[in-house]
């Protein structure tokens, strides 16, 4: 699966965005290391801070699907600019590890990252937390 491919997904996701406040339509598609994809597009609500941003939706989906090893999320949007993800999703991205590749696209322009770069000091939960890492249930 390559960067033109994902990004094709995440086109067809962008096109089921629900956005009627914003009217800024953005579409996800996250790739696992099994190869699977899953995407998602940005729902918005009348209560504005209730919005859930496209990154985020695919993630959810992914782990509700039994993926949490991710590789890389391309991102599109029918603005001009390539976006950047939000903080929020950088942090949400950076719980399923820093290591995943990050493509942007929009109608003109397209830029590239590592998770890392766009976050480097995420929030950690410490090793004492009952919610840490090593303490999941497999
Ligand atoms: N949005 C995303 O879905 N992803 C981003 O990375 C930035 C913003 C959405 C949220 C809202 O529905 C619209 O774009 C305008 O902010």
């Amino acid at each position: 699966m390559d960067d033109e491919q994902l990004i094709a997904l995440a086109r067809e996701s962008m096109r089921r965005a629900y956005a009627p406040y914003s009217g800024y339509r953005v579409g996800a598609a996250l790739l696992s290391a099994d190869g699977s994809v899953v995407s998602g597009c940005n729902v918005e609500n009348a209560s504005y801070g209730l919005t859930i941003c496209a990154e985020r939706v695919a993630v959810a989906t992914a782990v509700a699907a039994g993926k949490q090893d991710f590789r890389a999320i391309a991102i599109v949007t029918d603005g001009s600019a390539a976006i950047t993800p939000c903080g929020a999703c950088r942090q949400v991205l950076a719980e399923f590890g820093l290591e995943m590749s990050v493509v942007s696209q929009g109608v003109e322009t397209r830029k590239s990252w590592s998770l890392r770069e766009l976050l480097p000091e995420p929030f950690q939960a410490s090793s004492g937390w009952a919610g840490r890492k090593d303490d999941r249930v497999s």
